[in-house]
């Protein structure tokens, strides 16, 4: 296994859509799924898209956000994911990025989703999530069609450095989305 070079905001691999995995036989689709996963644990990440690792196929790994001891770390990749929202309602909050380093903005996503799509072995996964697993679904999908979180912020000024989110946004969030 390999860790990956993650391509940063600006690298025109992350606007490009991309394409289907045809070929589930290939070593190659276990070798990418598995060096994702060194990358995404080694940056500390809880998804990671194959076209942030230059990539441009339609593969996603999330890691369990409710599973966070790193004794017990659970990885799925899902090949061709796709997903639905169950009901209407959607939530803002707070995102950051492996292609965007130290950087965090506010983006509303669906809380309820169904998403779909193929395991290693090409067999068919489903599966109803909610909250923050359903949103990193939704982040990484959206890597797939070329599209960064940037282009989803609730609010056009909700988006900066970390630190200056924790200090000036976190501690009240509503008033300030609102204003
Ligand atoms: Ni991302």
């Amino acid at each position: 296994m390999s860790i990956l070079k993650v391509a940063k905001l600006g690298n025109p691999i992350l606007l490009k859509k991309a394409t289907e995995v045809e070929d589930f036989s290939s070593d190659s689709l276990k070798k990418t799924i598995y060096d994702m996963s060194e990358t995404m644990l080694d940056y500390g990440g809880i998804g990671l898209a194959a076209p942030q690792v230059h990539i441009s196929k339609r593969i996603i790994i999330i890691r369990n956000p409710e599973v966070d001891e790193d004794s017990n770390v659970e990885i799925t990749p899902v090949i061709n994911p796709k997903f639905t929202p169950l009901t209407d309602e959607t939530e803002d909050s707070w995102e950051g990025c492996l292609s965007i380093p130290g950087m965090q903005g506010l983006v509303k996503r669906f809380k309820n989703i169904k998403y779909d799509g193929y395991d290693l072995e090409g067999k068919k996964i489903q599966n109803e999530v909610s909250g923050l697993y359903a949103r990193v679904i939704q982040h990484e999908i959206d890597h797939l069609e070329g599209i960064l979180y940037t282009a989803r912020l609730a609010h056009k000024d909700a988006f900066g450095f970390e630190k200056e989110i924790l200090d000036f946004w976190k501690k009240n969030i509503v008033s300030k989305v609102n204003e």
